[in-house]
């Protein structure tokens, strides 16, 4: 009887879960970078799985209306991504899809005029920030500008929105420029956890100053490089962490009573389910390693086979976003909460080495190109002057064999312009990526589990996030290697 009586109470408990179902009915947002990857599977799910979602405000870059229209059109509504719900509405499916604003987080008051601000303030429920400039080596201008100002800026129209839920942001797991160890669910803060010489205001004014000193047509070059100075300088890997870092302390200082979500993500990649397995956007994480390999055929790889390559699948972050917002958006407490949505923490954490394995017997099966020559086995290097090497002396002979029809070419054969522009771009990929080819430290996921035992059976199901179900051979062989080939074939499955 005891025993019976227990597991009714626990079934009770679990069935009720978070109420993610009840959470969503009815609620507005206001989503930022709708354009972007991450975005867009985002709104996707949320139509999806709540018909009777209220209004999605999506915040899209643009000169004027006219072609936020045509970006919400073909980036958003003609995109492959939302073919099943334009299975599921039909004719309908364009009237479904909801209004769309323009705006810049990078500009004060976001660019919104006084009649759109007036609108969300009145109608949105949760804020989600989804912008960012995600380019390791940005200028510093910009990337200061959107991702250590922007959260500030959207903060300060959370403040004004009159029924406002939730403020909820991502970060990335990348953030804490940690490279061993255990990096723990907490936000940083500069006079925090971080070093409180740092300061925004002279870092903008360090920007501003460059940009009129090379203003012309050094002017880019020469703000990235201060980027990753300045980033290296306080012991960031580059531009797009440091930046990141700042705009979580600008959070930390400036949320006032919001409740507020940040999320912070490691590398996503393909969708593992959702709403079909191998939906990505763009070649960046891992796919322009795989791509050198598989398509330029450079069997060398800069980093440590035993590093950990800690990915997450894209529909399994919006799982735990909505999961997140769920839990966080009911009761109006002033708190800050902070999610990893990482999997180092599987128990068999994914590594840089295993990546490469199973991406090599992919490509072993299934070519990117036409060839009849096997592709060689991944040559890992400790160092760049090993691995600019090596790839060289690869281009030296690919260039050897296109113009004479066989492989030996002499040790001193220069590289044709091409060839060099070829090497240029390995390297600096390399260099760009270095910290993470070496990366050793692990995420504490504590709070995302414990999001997860919050959850009831049916939840889990349909916003399932629990990255130990994850068989990296199968994910990387069967899912995200079809994903990079969409997209390298331009929408066709190879
Ligand atoms: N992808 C990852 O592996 C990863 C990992 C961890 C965290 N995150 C975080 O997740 C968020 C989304 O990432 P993502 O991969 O979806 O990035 P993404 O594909 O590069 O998209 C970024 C979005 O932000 C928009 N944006 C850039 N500058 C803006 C501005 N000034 N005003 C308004 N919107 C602006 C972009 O608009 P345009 O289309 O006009 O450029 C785009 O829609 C970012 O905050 C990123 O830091 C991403």
């Amino acid at each position: 009887m005891t025993h019976v009586t227990m597991h009714e109470t626990e079934t009770t408990s679990v069935s009720d879960g978070l109420g993610i179902i009840r959470f969503l009915k009815g609620k507005s947002y206001l989503v930022t970078g709708a354009t972007g990857f991450l975005a867009k599977v985002l709104i996707e799910k949320l139509l999806r799985a709540s018909p009777e979602i209220g209004k999605i405000f999506l915040l899209i870059k643009s000169n004027d209306q006219e072609s936020a229209n045509k970006r919400l059109y073909d980036e958003i509504i003609s995109s492959d991504l939302f073919k099943l719900l334009k299975q599921i509405h039909g004719s309908s499916y364009e009237e479904f899809m909801k209004s769309n604003v323009i705006g810049d987080i990078a500009q004060e008051n976001l660019g919104f005029d006084s009649e759109i601000a007036a609108n969300i303030s009145d109608e949105i429920d949760v804020i989600i920030s989804c912008g960012g400039r995600t380019t390791f080596d940005d200028r510093y201008d910009s990337a200061l500008s959107v991702n250590a100002l922007g959260p500030g800026r959207l903060l300060s129209l959370a403040k004004d929105c009159k029924k406002l839920k939730l403020f909820l942001h991502y970060s990335t797991a990348f953030v804490t420029g940690k490279k061993e160890g255990k990096v723990p669910e907490t936000t940083l803060s500069i006079g925090g956890n971080i070093n409180s010489d740092l300061n925004i205001e002279f870092e903008l004014k360090l920007a501003s100053e460059a940009v009129r000193m090379f203003h012309g047509s050094e002017e880019n070059k020469k703000l990235k490089e201060l980027g990753m100075e300045r980033a290296q300088h306080y012991g960031w890997e580059n531009t797009y962490t440091f930046t990141k870092a700042m705009g979580e302390s600008v959070i930390h200082n400036q949320r006032g009573n919001l409740p507020v979500v940040i999320i912070r993500p490691s590398i996503i990649e393909s969708s593992y389910k959702e709403p079909f397995p191998g939906w990505l956007q763009g070649i960046r994480m891992s796919a322009p390693l795989i791509l050198a390999y598989g398509k330029d055929h450079i069997p060398h790889l800069l980093g440590d086979y035993e590093s950990y390559w800690d990915i997450i699948p894209v529909d399994m972050v919006v799982n735990a976003t909505i999961a997140a917002m769920a839990k966080h958006g009911c009761g109006n407490v002033p708190s800050l909460k902070l999610y990893n949505v990482t999997s180092t923490s599987h128990p068999n954490p994914l590594r840089l080495g295993e990546l490469m394995d199973f991406s090599q017997q992919h490509l072993h099966d299934s070519p990117l190109r036409e060839t009849s020559k096997d592709l060689d086995c991944i040559k890992f290097h400790s160092s760049i002057e090993s691995f600019t090497s090596s790839v060289s002396n690869t281009i030296v002979k690919q260039e050897s064999e296109t113009k004479n029809g066989e492989g030996e070419a002499e040790s001193h054969t220069p590289l044709s312009m091409k060839g060099k522009r070829k090497l240029k771009y390995f390297e600096s990929l390399a260099k760009l990526y270095q910290p993470y080819l070496f990366f050793q430290a692990w995420f504490d996921d504590t709070n995302t589990r414990s999001l997860i035992q919050e959850m009831s059976m049916e939840e889990r199901k349909m916003f399932g996030f629990d990255v130990r179900c994850i068989d990296w051979e199968n994910y990387i062989f069967n899912v995200h290697l079809h994903g990079i080939k969409r997209v390298v074939f331009g929408g066709r499955s190879s």
